[in-house]
């Protein structure tokens, strides 16, 4: 039987990059239609919403200068993945973001961190990098190149979880998987219809208790959720999730992230956990 008992949060140190320059002027995933109008002061208001309740959770959290002409630099999740204190750089799929990695890779040796892999192979953070007490899940299919898995694995040391993406909707793993709680290898939530039927059948079998989500839900982006290992912060809009999360221990608290949706991003492609 699977415990009820209240969960508890750790303290987490997140990095996170205000939207000032937020637009969708292309589109590089299906979310994204330049046609429609951005609001950038509604934009910035839900992501102060977001930021201020971490710290009112008692995380903290850093924050990345936004530069102009890098709109999506809001998405901070792709810059990096930071695992045990060892930072594997991102290298990004299409020109528009390539200069991101740079900025996030310097901001990490500017902090001090030793270890800050330039990677060789196309991946994108956490935005399909995701980590569990031992393991690393690691999308493929849209962005990160699976060469970048062995890659990743080398890196941190840990056995990385190849998992083939096959809706578009769902380009990155952060958009259809989501760890709830990091110290053990058992508790996420995701959505089947993202992921190939091997994928599938792996998730099955490693994650048999897992929170299944919905179509309805995954499609207003609720998995793009970050967890402390009892809060777990979720686009609003996925309502059927809540229950099932507060079934299991968890309390979960709604965002509003409306404004960056458009950019095909919402909760956890704003936050990238700085681990060790
Ligand atoms: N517009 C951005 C892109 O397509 C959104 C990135 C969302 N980030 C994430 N971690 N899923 O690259």
């Amino acid at each position: 039987m699977r415990s009820t008992a209240p969960r508890a949060a750790t303290p987490r140190r997140y990095l996170m990059c205000p939207p000032a320059h937020f637009k969708v002027t292309y589109s590089i995933n299906p979310w994204m239609d330049p046609a429609k109008p951005v609001d950038i002061p509604l934009a910035l208001a839900q992501w102060e919403d977001l930021r201020d309740r971490y710290l009112a959770l008692g995380h903290t959290v850093e924050e990345l200068e936004p530069r102009p002409g890098l709109p999506d630099m809001v998405f901070a999740a792709n810059g990096a993945t930071v695992v045990d204190g060892r930072v594997l750089g991102a290298r990004f799929a299409h020109p528009e973001r390539t200069a991101e990695a740079a900025i996030h890779a310097a901001w990490f040796r500017e902090q001090g961190y030793a270890d800050v892999l330039e990677p060789e192979h196309i991946n994108e953070g956490e935005g399909d990098f995701a980590v569990t007490a031992s393991w690393l899940l690691a999308g493929r299919g849209f962005r990160s190149s699976p060469l970048s898995h062995p890659e990743a694995q080398e890196f941190f040391g840990r056995p990385v979880i190849g998992l083939d993406l096959v809706d578009p909707r769902y380009y990155h793993l952060d958009t259809a998987l989501c760890v709830l709680d990091d110290t053990t290898d058992g508790e996420i939530m995701y959505y089947p219809g993202a992921f190939s039927a091997g994928s599938r059948e792996v998730l099955r079998r490693l994650f048999p208790d897992a929170l299944i989500a919905s179509e309805e839900d995954a499609s207003a982006l609720g998995l793009n959720a970050v967890s402390d290992g009892r809060h777990v912060l979720l686009p609003q809009a996925a309502v059927g999730l809540f229950e099932p999360l507060r079934a299991r221990g968890y309390e979960p608290i709604g965002m509003d992230l409306g404004e960056l949706l458009k950019g095909g991003g919402s909760v956890k492609c704003c936050t990238q956990e700085l681990r060790g």
